[in-house]
Order: C-alpha cells, then sequence, then structure tokens
C-alpha cells in the first residue's frame, strides 16, 4: 500500500506497510542516514526528528501517521533556519562518538521552536535524548549559546 510522506519540504509516495517505523522509511527508502537507530523502544532519542516542528522519536512512529505531516531530519535543517544550532555544536565541540548527535540537534530545534530563550529547567525538561558519551553539559552550552542570538 502506498503512503506519501512529506521529508524536508518534499513529497515522496512509499510501498511499505502502514506500520513501518518513520525511521525505517527515511533510513532504507528515502537514504536519509543521518537520523540513526539506538534502541527501537523510543528511549533513547537517537531516531528524533521533526513531526510539524515537535519533537518525536521516529522508531515507534508509523508510516501511516506520518502521512499530512512536514518531517524535518537532520538533513533538512538548514532549510529551516536552525543553521546556527549546527553552527554551535561545531562552536563548542559538542559531539564525543557523533552517534546520538543528530537526534540532539533534533531534539535541540523542537526546544529552540517552542522556546527561543529556554531556561535551564526547560532544557533539562526537554533534552531526554541519551548521550552514552556524557556529552551533556556541551549540549546545554550549544543551546544557550544559539538563544543567546537570537
Ligand atoms: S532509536 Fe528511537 S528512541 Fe532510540
Ligand atoms: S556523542 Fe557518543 S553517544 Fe553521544
Amino acid at each position: 500500500m502506498g503512503f506519501t510522506i512529506n521529508v524536508n519540504g518534499a513529497d515522496h509516495t512509499l510501498e511499505v506497510d502502514g506500520d513501518t517505523p518513520l525511521l525505517w522509511a527515511l533510513r532504507d527508502n528515502l537514504h536519509l542516514n543521518g537520523t540513526k537507530f539506538g534502541c527501537g523502544i523510543s528511549a533513547c532519542g537517537a531516531c528524533t526528528v521533526l513531526v510539524d516542528g515537535a519533537a518525536v522519536r521516529s522508531c515507534t512512529y508509523a508510516v501511516e501517521d506520518a502521512e499530512g505531516t512536514e518531517i524535518v531530519s537532520i538533513e533538512g535543517l538548514a532549510d529551516i533556519g536552525m543553521v546556527a544550532l549546527q553552527d554551535a555544536w561545531v562552536e563548542e565541540d559538542v559531539p564525543q562518538c557523533g552517534y546520538c548527535q543528530s537526534g540532539q540537534i533534533m531534539a535541540a530545534a523542537a526546544l529552540l521552536n517552542e522556546i527561543p530563550q529556554p531556561t535551564e529547567a526547560d532544557i533539562d525538561a526537554t533534552m531526554t535524548n541519551i548521550c552514552r558519551c556524557g556529552t551533556y553539559s556541551r549540549i546545554k552550552k550549544a543551546i544557550n549559546r544559539v538563544a543567546a542570538d537570537q
């Protein structure tokens, strides 16, 4: 069965089962490999993308539910005016192994969409993605850097 999803501004019709996780559609069908697989149970956040501006863990989000939404993956971040986030990640030298970082950046994008100048408490409450390398303090610095400039 075909499902049409809008990713990074373009429509794509995919012949997949409706309950296919959006993460598989992004990676396997659309070859957008910046979004990562971590746990597969909505626990780690490595697979975070934006759906209508909000952070969604795509490993447990069905393609059939994605129809009619606007999805942004890490590859589309610059197109929604969030290049400052990527610059801040570089300036603060955030990544260690890097595996969790596209999910972290997308979670931060959703946070800054909703709260342009988040407090420490806002960041702590929202940034629940796991980083096995423990880059949390640098993630927070990068978010604060963007917030200070906007
Ligand atoms: S892979 Fe989706 S939350 Fe871990
Ligand atoms: S940078 Fe290694 S898991 Fe986050």
